[in-house]
């Protein structure tokens, strides 16, 4: 009842302002916003205008975008393909391309693997994805230190790229995605090192600080991505952040070869990941003027843990301030005219085959072998791969079992490492303890690499535990003994 009022009372209001405008003069070319005023259900003040979708054109409210695909490589197809299809959306959304940073390393495109040249998909009977994304951070550009400056806005801290950066104003909103593989208090980056999570909150202290913004979602598809935010991620920064998974499981691939729905059969990859194709397909079929956050939540929560079978799935997590899940998706997503007559709201597709983000890389090295046909070289050289992934995965969980040993006791060890603490406590204490544990860790054991981040709780649970540096170097030697190899940080660099 209340509802249905205000609905006439505002478009009552709009409809005298719409003509108020109208006889000044004002027009808004290319930019749908009175006509479809009327979804909004609740009256608004002048100076709230921008709920009536009149926020941009004068540089007062504008909407800000950062996309981040953190891997590279052709078996990480899917964080990119996420990424470009993220960049279509919100420009589709009415986002200028001059307010969305994207990063991605942009090395799969061009792929000699791609069986579409130029082409990127992220559904498999999707249109291309790629088409118009900018180039603002690729390759050896794609840094955690430079997100932290795009962030922040500081223009003269970014290193390479189109110097691209969010130079947001304190009305202004903005629209944080990041897709790739992660680890309990850390997110993966193409180039070393990682993205560590008190780094990145105090980046977005510092932005709340300078009044960057007025409210900020961020949305991150990672394994154990709520431990990025578990603990310390404050309430009071008018943010709000939504992952894929809690702070101690894997996030999932998905359109994968072998699986359903499973891509085109020339492509060896997967095509996307299980929570950030729900929110893209979700928000791609609604009409975001009326959903609002919550609604989107729900919808990627039930398809995020394949409708409740959480064993192919995942836990999606919310953090900081959640009343801003009232609001309504288009003041960070845009909205598409195109989809005005959409629901906002409906329950989505059927159940999702689906790959742990860890074994994705096997998965897409084994699809390749068994393409290979009969040429011995090739096939050698897949094998190859196959057996050093396998060989350095089975190093660094041997090495990190080992080293709980020498530190707890051989009964101990393993339980002490992979302990879990409380729900709402951190995953450590002190930051810089983790970054010295890790580094220590990677001088005599080699670069964790991609896979190695799961082990981070470990080091993690090392520092809680107070063991001091020079026990840590003396249990790492003796693990280890120099048996780096090729995947030396000196090779990879170090990931803190
Ligand atoms: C990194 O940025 C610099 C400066 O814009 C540019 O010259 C270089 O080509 C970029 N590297 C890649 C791989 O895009
Ligand atoms: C959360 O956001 C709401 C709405 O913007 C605001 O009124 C409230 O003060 C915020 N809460 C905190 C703890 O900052």
């Amino acid at each position: 009842m209340g509802r249905r009022r205000a609905f006439f009372i505002s478009s009552a209001w709009l409809l005298m302002l719409a003509a108020c405008l109208e006889a000044r003069g004002v027009s808004r070319p290319g930019r749908p916003d009175w006509t479809f005023g009327f979804a909004e259900p609740e009256i608004r003040m002048p100076s709230e205008r921008e709920e009536a979708g009149d926020d941009e054109g004068q540089g007062v409210r504008t909407r800000w975008a950062v996309l981040v695909a953190g891997s590279s490589g052709y078996g990480n197809y899917r964080h990119q393909a996420d990424v470009c299809h993220a960049y279509q959306i919100l420009k589709k959304g009415g986002l200028k391309e001059e307010n969305i940073v994207v990063f991605m390393y942009d090395d799969i495109a061009a792929h000699q693997l791609n069986p579409r040249p130029g082409v990127i998909i992220n559904h498999p009977s999707g249109d291309d994805v790629y088409a118009g994304v900018p180039k603002d951070y690729t390759g050896e550009n794609v840094t955690a230190a430079n997100l932290y400056a795009v962030l922040l806005g500081d223009k003269s801290a970014v290193k390479g790229g189109s110097g691209k950066v969010v130079s947001s104003k304190p009305d202004d909103r903005i629209f944080l995605y990041y897709s790739d593989h992660g680890g309990p208090g850390v997110l993966g980056m193409p180039n070393m090192p990682f993205l560590y999570a008190m780094d990145f909150i105090n980046v977005l202290k510092k932005k709340h600080a300078a009044k960057g913004y007025k409210e900020m979602v961020i949305y991150v598809e990672a394994c154990e991505s709520g431990s990025v935010f578990e603990g310390i991620m404050p309430k009071d920064l008018d943010i709000y952040v939504m992952t894929a998974s809690n702070a101690q499981e894997s996030s999932f691939g998905t359109y994968c070869p072998g699986m359903e729905p499973s891509p085109p059969p020339e492509y060896v990859t997967c095509l996307g990941d299980l929570y950030s194709v729900a929110w893209m397909e979700d928000s791609e079929t609604h009409n975001l003027k009326e959903e609002t956050v919550k609604q989107q939540y729900k919808t990627v929560k039930l398809r995020t843990s394949n409708f409740n079978t959480y064993n192919a799935g995942s836990h999606v997590m919310e953090y900081g301030n959640q009343s801003i899940q009232d609001e309504r998706l288009y003041l960070y997503q845009g909205f598409d005219p195109a989809t005005v007559n959409f629901p906002p709201n409906r329950v989505p597709p059927e159940f999702m085959g689906v790959i742990n983000q860890r074994d994705a890389d096997l998965h897409f090295l084994w699809q390749m072998y068994k393409k290979t046909g009969d040429n011995p070289e090739k096939r050698k050289e897949i094998l190859g791969q196959i057996s050093s992934t396998m060989t350095h995965r089975i190093h660094l969980d041997g090495s990190v079992k080992m080293i709980g040993a020498l530190l707890y006791g051989p009964e101990k060890g393993s339980s002490v490492l992979t302990a879990l603490r409380e729900p709402g406590l951190p995953l450590v204490d002190d930051w810089k303890c983790l970054k010295s544990m890790v580094r220590v860790f990677e001088t005599h054991c080699g670069s964790l690499t991609q896979y190695g981040m799961k082990h981070m709780r470990a080091f993690a649970n090392i520092c809680n535990s107070r063991v001091t540096r020079e026990l840590m170097e003396e249990a790492c030697a003796s693990a280890c003994g120099g048996h780096g190899g090729l995947l030396h940080p000196s090779n990879l660099g170090f990931s803190t």
